[in-house]
């Protein structure tokens, strides 16, 4: 036989349109302990779905406070779901063969999507709820692009007006991510913006500010309570986007069964933690309804390192305090990260549920720096073949490491990561690093001590 024929071997495991899960899982049926309330700033109370309704559809507010295991996703949004779903899971047969390890390294890739990567998940829910409410615009923040991109594509399946504050950086970084949302019809401005009170305020006090999420975040509610008709979206840390994200894990689980296999560890990349949580809830519910234990781990940046340096408390998810209180490993709600290149990964918080099972205990978490990350994600592309959008490139960066750790010690290992979209509107980033001149940024404990005085008290 010739040495390039193909084996018996497998290398992508695909579902029927019609496996496409019919309900999202919610992980709150099965925490061992109960999430701390999300508080309102004024009153310092816990919030009620009333607090929550000048922002989010009621549909999306019941689905936060529900208890309820499954909940079941709309025929419309499933229909939406079939353009791209179930997504392929891998195995990396050629990257295991380059690193020459005995460990077995499966991905599930979720760049196959329209916008590129696994936020349609909750864009296209997000989207419907409000078409079926009456809402007619969306306004949201943007970092990488890539949330923005998936915001813009649902709105123009539901026929919504879409309005996105991109964070400066990502804004000059990446223009050909503004003109894909501008070609879905979506309206797109550098945060800080002229656009909002608060942007001017930031703009007039440092005009230079390369933005954050923080500040997008903020600018994006103010526009909602102040256009009538207008709702806010959010792409991540909100415990709804996560529950959507799930699909991604249930079909992953039947898929790792059609390979025969069950992972010993589960890695996501996490900026506010959706498609981490997305891969690894449904995992980690098993454990918790009496299952195996599997090694879970988050895969953040050294330069935006809430889960691995942040503190546990109480703080708000944008600069200007204007989100409920909610409680999250942060590094202080003014903390502005250095301009990685990867622009989801540049948040100073953590979604509350991801906080809660890292406080517990339940899963782990791992700080990259970018170099070493775009390294792994050029040794990916030149065996895989895909081209990884810089945020999974910590992900894959960690599954590299754990693959060479079971090849040193001699044993079998079987890793699941989520690739969780591609890199092609990032080229600008992988020339940086191929010229030599992508940077590290040290983790600046000065400025996050700084951000860290400013976290509000909460009795
Ligand atoms: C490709 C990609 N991965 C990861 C993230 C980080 O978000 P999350 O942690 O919610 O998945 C983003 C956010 O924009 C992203 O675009």
């Amino acid at each position: 036989m010739s040495a390039i024929a193909a084996g018996p071997r497998q290398t992508k495991f695909v579902l029927d349109e019609s496996r496409i899960p019919t309900s999202w899982y919610n992980i709150a049926a099965d925490l061992p302990e109960p999430p701390p309330p999300v508080l309102h700033p004024g009153t310092g109370q816990p919030i009620g779905p009333g607090d929550l309704a000048p922002l989010f559809p009621m549909e999306l507010i019941k689905q936060v406070v529900s208890t309820e295991r499954e909940i079941e996703i709309p025929d419309q949004v499933r229909d939406a779901y079939a353009l791209y779903r179930p997504s392929p899971l891998f195995r990396a047969h050629r990257l295991e063969k380059a690193l020459d390890t005995p460990a077995h390294i499966y991905y599930k890739y979720e760049g196959g999507s329209p916008s590129g990567s696994h936020k349609p998940n909750t864009a296209l829910p997000q989207a419907y709820y409000n078409k079926a409410e009456g809402v007619t615009r969306m306004a949201t923040e943007t970092g990488a692009g890539q949330w923005g991109s998936a915001l813009a594509f649902a709105g123009s399946v539901f026929d919504l007006d879409v309005k996105v504050f991109m964070v400066r950086a990502s804004y000059d970084q990446k223009p050909y991510r503004r003109i894909l949302m501008e070609t879905y019809g979506a309206e797109v401005v550098p945060s800080p913006s002229p656009d909002t009170q608060y942007g001017r305020k930031v703009l007039d006090a440092t005009p230079d500010n390369t933005g954050s999420l923080g500040i997008a975040i903020s600018e994006a509610i103010e526009d909602t309570v102040s256009h009538p008709g207008t709702k806010y979206s959010l792409g991540s840390v909100f415990d709804f986007v996560l529950l959507h994200q799930t699909v991604i894990g249930q079909e992953s689980i039947e898929q790792m069964g059609m390979a025969g296999e069950e992972p010993d560890v589960i890695i996501g990349c996490a900026g506010g933690g959706s498609n981490f949580a997305g891969l690894t809830f449904p995992w980690l519910g098993r454990t918790f309804r009496g299952g195996r234990k599997y090694r879970v781990i988050a895969a953040e940046p050294e330069a935006a390192p809430s889960l691995t340096r942040g503190v546990y408390t109480y703080d708000f998810g944008d600069t200007a305090q204007m989100t409920p209180l909610i409680k999250m490993h942060t590094l202080g709600h003014d903390f502005i990260p250095e301009p990685i290149h990867a622009g989801g990964l540049r948040y100073h918080g953590m979604s509350p549920l991801v906080s809660l099972l890292k406080e517990g205990g339940h899963i782990e978490a791992q700080a990259v720096h970018q170099r070493s990350a775009f390294e792994v994600g050029v040794q990916f592309a030149r065996t895989e073949g895909i081209l990884p959008a810089p945020e999974p490139t910590h992900a894959i960066r960690v599954a590299i490491d754990e693959a060479l750790a079971a090849k040193e010690a001699g044993e079998s290992r079987v890793i699941l990561f989520n690739l969780c979209g591609h890199g092609h509107f990032d080229l600008a980033a992988y020339e940086r690093y191929l010229d030599g001149t992508l940077e590290d940024y040290e983790y600046p404990r000065e400025k996050v001590e700084a951000a860290l005085a400013g976290v509000p008290v909460v009795g």
